[in-house]
């Protein structure tokens, strides 16, 4: 982002904000294309950061969404419904239902449980309607269903003529960084593909696959994913059983892109220790991981050197909350009321996953840019004092 940009939005926005930089996140995309195999298909998923969504139109094959509020937001940014994965461990009925009913609605769905098939088998067959499903696996946790289960549907598959099974979606967890924990899935799935080949006469044509590839937060860590991402790339090439894979990424593509900038409001020592206050916080900046600022987030003072000085400072938020803090004990020097700091790798989940309803405090603006000059408002700042206020309304 130009410089000049930036200092159109401090002057502009006199408390806390989020710039989303549509090049970085092209960049990213560029990064993880080269480093996967060629054939390999990325899905962005939409909770990561809905904000950036229309960006990645042109760019991700598919977008994974998990809510009626998510499916909403890419209807009203015109994103083709034969890009859409409509999944989550729960699906509305009557959003689902609405969906089915839609001649013009192309996307896939997963099914998350036996009723969930269910009541798919049964729309398709309601509406006459062709349905496109992934039978989502569970990781051992409460998302998708035991192998029993999809051997189970796989089995009576020809009693719903509607429904094309098109594979398999499965979800590791998020911030895997495990090498050994992708190969030992990889594994499991690859042998699950073949077992319903051999056993069920069965073809999956797709795995669709959560990776939850990390994202570097903090310093220290190591903030270069390629020798990662290679080493999956390799365990893909391996696999026996050859079906189209999807990568469904949330943090891994959104982050990079993200900054946060917040004011300094406030300065002062207490018992000894040097706080500096900025009008934002917790609230709007959710790193995973990060726990009373533990570890030490990548950020800088716009237009100031951090430089190393004898005086540590904590950077607090301003939510009235002990654990109000985002930075504990740095060295800064020549810091002041009125300094906008900024925070890294904030594109993804920070501006949704923050407590913005506690205080009553007011919900950042958020902007994007592209190459480098061209500016967009994409959401206001708002008050969320109307949403905590107390409107009687007599029922009886
Ligand atoms: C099914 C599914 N896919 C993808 C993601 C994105 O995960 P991440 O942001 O770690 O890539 C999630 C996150 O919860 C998920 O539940």
């Amino acid at each position: 982002m130009e410089k000049k940009i930036l200092d159109r939005l401090i002057n502009d926005n006199k408390n806390a904000f989020y710039v989303f930089d549509s090049d970085k996140l092209k960049e990213r995309i560029g990064f993880l294309r080269k480093h996967l195999p060629e054939d390999v298909e990325l899905c962005y998923a939409v909770k990561a950061n809905p904000f950036i969504s229309k960006e990645l139109e042109d760019i991700v094959e598919r977008f994974e969404i998990c809510s009626p509020g998510e499916a909403d937001i890419c209807c009203e940014l015109e994103i083709d419904s034969s890009k859409m994965v409509i999944s989550g461990v729960y699906k509305t009925p009557e959003v689902i239902e609405e969906m089915v009913r839609k001649a013009d609605f192309s996307g896939i769905f997963t099914a998350e449980s036996l009723t969930q098939y269910r009541q798919l088998c049964e729309l398709s067959e309601r509406y006459d309607q062709k349905l496109t499903v992934l039978l989502r696996l569970t990781n051992d946790s409460q998302f998708g269903m035991n192998d029993e289960d999809i051997i189970d549907i796989i089995s009576k598959r020809t009693e719903y003529k509607n429904i094309y099974i098109k594979g398999i979606q499965y979800f590791s967890g998020t911030q895997k960084t495990s090498i050994k924990r992708f190969k030992r899935e990889l594994e499991q799935l690859d042998k699950f593909l073949i077992k319903l080949h051999e056993e069920y006469g069965f073809d999956a044509d797709e795995l669709e696959y959560g990776t939850g590839f990390p994202v570097s937060y903090f310093e220290g860590e190591n903030s270069d994913d390629s020798e990662l991402i290679d080493g999956f790339s390799e365990l893909l090439k391996n696999m026996t059983y050859k079906a189209n894979i999807v990568l469904e990424l949330g943090r891994s593509i959104a982050a990079c892109c993200g900054t946060y900038y917040t004011h300094i409001v406030d300065i002062k020592q207490n018992k000894g220790i040097n706080y500096a206050l900025i009008d934002g916080g917790m609230h709007h900046i959710v790193y995973f991981g990060q726990h009373m600022a533990m570890k030490k987030p990548y950020f800088s003072i716009v237009g100031k050197e951090i430089n190393d000085d004898d005086k540590l400072w904590t950077i607090c938020g301003s939510l009235c909350s002990m654990n109000d803090i985002v930075v504990k004990q740095v060295p800064l020097a020549d810091i002041e009321i009125g300094d906008v700091l900024c925070f890294e790798n904030t594109g993804a989940y920070c501006m949704t996953e923050g407590i913005s309803l506690l205080l009553s405090r007011d919900i950042p603006g958020i902007y994007i840019v592209r190459n480098e000059n061209e500016l967009y408002k994409v959401r206001d700042s708002f008050e969320t004092k109307n949403i905590n206020t107390p409107k009687y309304e007599r029922i009886c």
